[in-house]
């Protein structure tokens, strides 16, 4: 259950009214199809339609990396890692991956292949060293640059350590096409797919997600629940998710350009790491869009919360809160009370939190930056698939209500061009040539 509120947002029902024949119009695409980019709305009906073979396989999969594994090494990018990461950070404990294997019960995840930083893959093959490591290759093209790069590397580690790579390397690609689908026949690899009628932003609920999510002991078919219930209740004419796209799209028409998503929990950090690619690919096109931002809160409130208050009033703001900790904290009486903060004793950590929530919500309001508040009931397997599901849905309809396609990136290969040319690969080398006397002298 996601609960939305904007009552703090200066949009009244009645702006929220004026548009409603536009976001229904937008939902009506989303869900029967029609609008550009219709051919990407395989997750639309996923949380029914998903494969149950292959569900069972990713279970499989899970038990068996589970079983001879200390690490998983989750090589993707974009969209083929952001939402694993998010679900897991957002499930299991803040220090989940320092647990000793026992407590944990579960290999840790780790993540390569997005970025492509020298010391960072230095760091990951000296951590994996002394360890037993599987590695799943997320990829749909099998051809992206950064996780093509770590998985030379990480094979390599395999072969060196174990012989082979067989039974620790799990392959996440097409169903039937690309270089990744073909090298992993040839090797004789279980491979699982990326459905062809699926973005990467949206594929969190396929084995894009799946597969990592169930290795780190998380419930997948409580995540599939969660995102079925989902489905059924953002089916309505109105809802939440309707509410939120038609709001937003009402803001960014007033000159709110800027949407930042807040949360009180460290543990929802990936949450907003996933949320910016869902909503920034999704609409920033054709000079228009949201910009998508996210903060951690109280922790920012110490850096960015300044600007927030009073910088430029372009921003709103979305807060997610969670109803219920998973357990928490009495603040103990202090006989010196040297910090004066005895007031305080007796009371919870959660409890001073959501003063501190509600507190920065009226101030930021206060500053003129409008607040709409989605509220979660807890931080598990259930509740992530409902919410997933939620932003999906109403990235969709706030696409096509703001007059794009939500499902292509066509910006996305600007510098991918620039970075084959400056790096000679066969075929560019006039680009290169020509981007190599932009740069002339100074940063070659
Ligand atoms: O959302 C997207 O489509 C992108 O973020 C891709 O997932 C990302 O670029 C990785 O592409 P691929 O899975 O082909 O390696």
């Amino acid at each position: 259950m996601v609960k939305f509120d904007y009552s703090e947002s200066t949009i009244t029902k009645s702006e929220v009214d004026a548009i409603r024949s536009q976001v229904l119009e937008a939902k009506r695409l989303v869900e029967n199809g029609g609008g550009a980019g219709d051919d990407f709305l395989g997750w639309v009906k996923l949380p029914e339609n998903y494969d149950k073979e292959e569900f069972v396989r990713i279970k499989e999969a899970a038990k068996n990396i589970q079983g001879n594994s200390d690490v998983l090494v989750v090589i993707g990018i974009g969209g083929s890692y952001l939402g694993a990461r998010a679900a897991i950070e957002m499930i299991n404990s803040s220090f989940f991956n320092a647990l000793p294997k026992e407590k944990r019960g579960c290999p840790s995840v780790v993540f390569a292949g997005n970025n492509i930083s020298a010391n960072y893959m230095n760091e990951l093959l000296e951590y994996l060293s002394d360890k037993d490591f599987s590695v799943n290759v997320i990829s749909k093209s099998g051809t992206t640059t950064e996780p093509a790069i770590a998985f030379r590397l990480l094979s390599a580690l395999l072969e060196k350590k174990y012989g082979t790579c067989d039974g620790r390397v799990f392959i996440t690609t097409d169903k039937s096409r690309g270089a990744m689908k073909k090298y992993a026949d040839e090797k004789g690899f279980p491979t699982f797919v990326v459905p062809d009628d699926i973005g990467g932003r949206y594929s969190v609920l396929t084995a894009v997600g799946l597969l990592p999510i169930a290795v780190a002991g998380i419930d997948i078919d409580a995540m599939m629940k969660g995102a079925c219930d989902a489905m059924k209740e953002y089916s309505s004419d109105e809802n939440a998710c309707i509410e939120y796209a038609a709001v937003r799209n009402i803001l960014y028409r007033k000159g709110k350009t800027v949407e930042i998503l807040a949360n009180y929990e460290p543990r929802l950090h990936y949450i907003g790491e996933w949320w910016k690619q869902l909503y920034g690919e999704s609409e920033g096109k054709n000079g228009m869009g949201i910009f998508p931002a996210a903060v951690d809160f109280s922790t920012d409130l110490h850096s960015l919360g300044q600007y927030i208050q009073q910088g430029r009033r372009v921003m709103f703001e979305t807060v997610l809160t969670v109803k219920e900790p998973d357990k928490d904290v009495t603040i103990i009486n202090s006989e010196e009370n040297t910090d004066g903060l005895n007031f305080l004793s007796g009371k919870t950590m959660n409890y001073v939190n959501s003063r501190a929530f509600l507190g920065t919500l009226l101030a930021h309001t206060d500053g003129q930056v409008p607040n709409l508040v989605l509220e979660i009931e807890k931080m598990d397997a259930y509740n992530f698939g409902f919410l997933a599901y939620f932003f999906e849905k109403a990235c969709g309809i706030s696409g096509y209500t703001l007059g794009v396609n939500p499902f292509d990136q066509p910006g996305v290969e600007a510098y991918k061009k620039n970075m084959f040319a400056l790096l000679n690969k066969p075929g560019y080398e006039e680009a290169g040539a020509a981007l190599y006397a932009r740069l002339k002298n100074n940063l070659k």
